[in-house]
């Protein structure tokens, strides 16, 4: 399954969006222009489904709906999101999820749900606020979705936004000091997944993700799995120096990169149904992101099942790979009334520009500068010419 189409309303920079995804989305636009928010927005879904979750603390954890709310909202006080499922392969549409938020104005000012919807194809399997909605309005402060007593009929939906997973390798490196961030998947929580993973499983993607490995990091010999003398999981790596004496070194004395790359072929590895990549190419030589999005397709095409992909980047070299459609990419405009999205070859100039030839970096990344950009190095007078 993937996200087919997205529908927002006062979602952070997007007042009004609609626009459809395909299994593999590349984000583009300038700073602040919304590419992280974008990317929450699965994050809120995970966080609304997932054990111990639930629509109350995924709206907690983002500081209140006045702070998800769009700051340039007009008209319609509410939140609104409107999610498509489709299959994989057929690309039939087969689920929408729509809810719509409010905070009342009075009392205790709780955070509810003015609609609830479920559609499976064309039929309407939820349609909230109900009857028992309306006796006892306290059930509005959580949605169906979330209770596994209510979900029974479309528990895909929350089993699918449940698997979202969204690699931020840098905190195997510093668990201590990310521990106070609730459950953020990946470091210690990357440890996890490669321990619960089937032997036969892990061993396979250990041999891929080294062969990746060794090419990137000439000087890496292997990159091991090992559980330590009270079973904790670890990841050694052994190093052959020029003075040919094998090193050792375990998870928390990688470089940034080694960490970053792990984590992403890691992630590109397992079958959940969405990763969101933000920005691959932080800490990463310029060689291994011209790579990137070749090594993607490979190690795709690896994979039986297809998965999202959801990439934000402001890198030319990713984007130098000729074989990125311009349907692939959404490029994302700032405006007085929030953040435009569009894709890319919707753009007859863009579409012109690709047809000719042109990569992704060359057509469209000069349009995610924003409109001013070529003044920013005149900002501030040498002081040795002004008066
Ligand atoms: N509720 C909101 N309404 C409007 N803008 C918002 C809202 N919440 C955050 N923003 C704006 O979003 C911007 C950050 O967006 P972000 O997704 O981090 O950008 P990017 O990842 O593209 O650099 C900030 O400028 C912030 O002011
Ligand atoms: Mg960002």
């Amino acid at each position: 399954m993937f996200v087919s189409r997205v529908i927002l309303k006062n979602w952070r920079n997007f007042c009004s969006t609609d626009i459809q995804l395909g299994q593999k989305v590349f984000l583009l636009g300038p700073n602040a222009c919304g590419k992280s928010n974008f990317m929450d927005l699965f994050r809120f879904l995970r966080d609304m489904v997932k054990p111990g979750g639930g629509l109350q603390s995924a709206v907690q954890r983002r500081g209140g709906l006045s702070k998800i709310r769009c700051l340039s909202a007009r008209q319609s006080p509410d939140v609104e999101i409107e999610v498509h499922l489709s299959d994989s392969l057929s690309q039939e549409l087969l689920w929408q999820y729509a809810i719509g938020l409010r905070q009342q104005n009075h009392g205790y000012h709780r955070l509810y749900l003015t609609y609830e919807k479920v559609r499976k194809g064309d039929k309407l399997l939820l349609n909230r606020p109900d009857k028992e909605d309306k006796k006892d309005e306290l059930r509005l402060t959580e949605t169906h979705l979330e209770r596994v007593s209510a979900n029974r009929e479309f528990r895909d939906i929350a089993d699918f936004f449940e698997s979202v997973s969204y690699p931020v390798p840098q905190y195997i490196r510093h668990p201590d000091f990310f521990s106070g961030i609730p459950e953020d998947q990946f470091g210690q929580g990357l440890m996890e997944r490669i321990e619960k993973t089937f032997m036969n499983i892990r061993r396979s993607r250990f041999k891929k993700i080294n062969e990746v490995l060794m090419t990137a990091i000439p000087q890496l010999r292997e990159l091991t799995y090992i559980t330590d003398n009270i079973g904790g999981p670890h990841l050694e790596a052994a190093y052959q120096h020029w003075y040919l004496i094998a090193d050792k070194q375990r998870e928390d004395q990688f470089s940034d990169g080694m960490l970053r790359l792990l984590g992403v072929l890691w992630a590109l590895l397992e079958r959940d149904s969405i990763l969101l990549l933000e920005e691959p190419e932080l800490c990463l030589n310029s060689g291994i992101v011209r790579q990137l999005s070749e090594l993607i397709r490979r190690l795709e095409r690896t994979q039986k099942i297809k998965r999202q992909l959801i990439i934000s980047t402001h890198s030319h070299e990713l984007l130098t790979d000729k074989k990125i459609r311009g349907n692939e990419v959404l490029l994302m405009t700032p405006g007085n009334d929030g953040t435009e999205v569009c894709v890319a070859s919707d753009k007859e100039e863009i579409r012109n520009l690709l047809k000719g030839g042109m990569s992704i970096a060359e057509a469209v990344l000069p349009l995610a500068d924003p409109s001013n950009i070529s003044q920013l190095g005149m900002l501030f007078t040498d002081p040795a010419k002004s008066d």
